[in-house]
């Protein structure tokens, strides 16, 4: 049996999968998040492992003790700062951390060149940023970084000893140069930093330590290998079986990402696509990332006073569409393709009729034009897909999955366990990589549960809302909080 670990932003999720792949046991535990200032989000990695081990020790003893690999995968770009002795310098800077919108400026203007290598424009969320924030305001931690690691990679570092981390995680950090699946000097130069400050970088299969005894005592698991793992949309990806060229997906989570495989590396650095290393050797993959998904909908619906988000789906879908009242999801700025920290929501369109179940469904079509702004990035940067799978908490919903269908003009497939995302993925690698057995095999898609094809009537009728929501965000960026950077496009 396999144990595949997600270290997610609002919970730690644990699977056990057998010798086919199939699941046989799962847990998962709440973690919590803190933002000290406007734009901070932060997390002590002390917490990810307590939690972790609890997420782990949940599970039942007799299946504990038959597992025979590890897999990693977790929330990415976060930046966990070790000192000497392994410890945290400071609570982790996270992927959903908009501080340090500046030094992007900065960055990018004094390393002109550096595209080409990490295939990425510069954005808060990236870690590389955030080391220069730490450089320039808080130099004495800057000065005792002995390490620095992503976040599923401390829980590697506390259970074997060892600064690992796999190439679709590293590719994140803008350190990696994603042709070569290689650190490059020159990018982790441009942060004053060195490569002996980062961990080694492995293929997502590859093995890159055991547990050690005292760990495999608490937690119950024989002393096993730990495989390199991979971000959690690569991870969300593996899970899923996306792993041919133009295979693609659709993580609705708190975030929302378009994922594609390709077969090289293919950047879209102007609009904010994500060119980043898939998780298995010689695969690439792009992503457009919205920063709001199922946090868009929580959000309204909390604020509108439903019981929960589920009636409030319920709401929406009794209610459909109205052509005026439109949402902008940018509750918390906004990355493909705006590549904008300080992008605001909008709610447009009120009128004294307007009740709360139209505010859904317009935060609902709202994430689904973010995704199709998202898709058009992709497609100006050579992506290509045909259907897209569902993955992740959002995939419950299938009357979101008909307004996303018909946004984006696509066909969306739901498979069984669409919801238990990255940390299958990441058990799939620790099988993959402990067996040798081909990875083809391994991720067998799961049977289809429903298909969702796009409808005329309706492709038509969002393609013209579409316009009107684009234009929304063109007409209202001035007034955003800091409408004069000119890292905003
Ligand atoms: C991807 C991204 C998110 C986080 C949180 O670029 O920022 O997927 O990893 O899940």
């Amino acid at each position: 049996m396999y144990l595949g670990i997600d270290l997610g932003t609002s919970s730690v999720k644990v699977i056990v999968i057998d010798d086919n792949g199939i699941i046989t046991a799962q847990s998962s535990r709440v973690l919590s998040i803190s933002h000290p200032h406007p734009l901070w989000s932060e997390q002590n990695p002390n917490d990810w492992l307590n939690i972790a081990e609890k997420a782990i020790t949940d599970l039942p003893k007799k299946i504990r003790s038959k597992i025979q690999g590890i897999g990693l995968s977790g929330q990415m770009h976060g930046a966990v700062l070790i000192d000497k002795k392994n410890q945290p310098l400071r609570p982790a800077i996270l992927w959903n951390d908009g501080r340090s919108f500046k030094e992007c400026h900065d960055l990018e203007r004094n390393n002109p060149n550096l595209g080409s290598i990490i295939g990425n424009q510069i954005m808060p969320g990236f870690t590389s940023p955030k080391l220069a924030w730490i450089k320039e305001h808080e130099p004495k931690i800057f000065s005792l970084i002995h390490k620095i690691l992503l976040p599923k990679d401390f829980l590697r570092l506390a259970w074997c000893g060892e600064y690992a981390t796999d190439t679709s995680d590293a590719s994140g950090t803008l350190w990696l140069d994603i042709k070569k699946r290689s650190w490059s000097e020159a990018a982790v130069n441009a942060s004053d930093l060195s490569i002996q400050q980062l961990p080694n970088v492995f293929e997502g299969n590859e093995i890159t330590g055991k547990i050690s005894d005292s760990v495999a005592q608490r937690l119950g698991i024989p002393r096993v290998p730990v495989v390199a793992g991979a971000g959690d949309q690569a991870a969300g990806a593996i899970g899923a079986s996306v792993i041919n060229p133009n295979d693609a997906s659709l993580s609705l989570g708190t975030s929302g990402v378009l994922f594609i495989t390709t077969n090289g590396f293919l950047p879209n650095i102007k609009q904010g696509i994500h060119a980043f290393c898939h998780a298995i050797p010689e695969r690439w993959h792009q992503m457009a990332v919205i920063l709001s998904a199922t946090y868009a909908i929580d959000w309204c619906s909390n604020l509108t006073g439903f019981k929960s988000s589920k009636d409030a789906y319920h709401a929406a879908e009794k209610k459909g569409t109205s052509e005026n009242v439109m949402f902008l999801p940018y509750l918390t700025g906004e990355r493909t393709p705006h590549n904008n920290p300080h992008a605001q929501a909008v709610l447009f369109g009120l009128q004294a009729s307007t009740d709360k179940a139209t505010i859904i469904h317009a935060a609902l079509e709202g994430v689904a034009f973010a995704l199709a702004d998202g898709y058009s990035a992709l497609k100006t940067a050579g992506g290509h897909c045909d259907s897209i799978s569902v993955i992740g908490g959002g995939s419950q919903s299938l009357y979101w999955g008909k307004i996303i269908a018909n946004c984006l003009n696509k066909t969306l497939i739901y498979r069984n366990d669409a919801e238990t995302g990255p940390a299958k993925g990441a058990a799939f690698l620790a099988l993959h990589g402990i067996t040798g057995n081909d990875i083809k095999t391994i991720c067998k898609p799961s049977p289809i549960k429903e298909t969702i094809e796009a409808e005329k009537n309706y492709t038509e009728f969002y393609a013209q809302k579409f316009q009107t929501w684009q234009s929304l965000y063109q007409e209202t960026k001035q007034f955003n909080q800091i409408n004069n950077d000119p890292y905003v496009t």
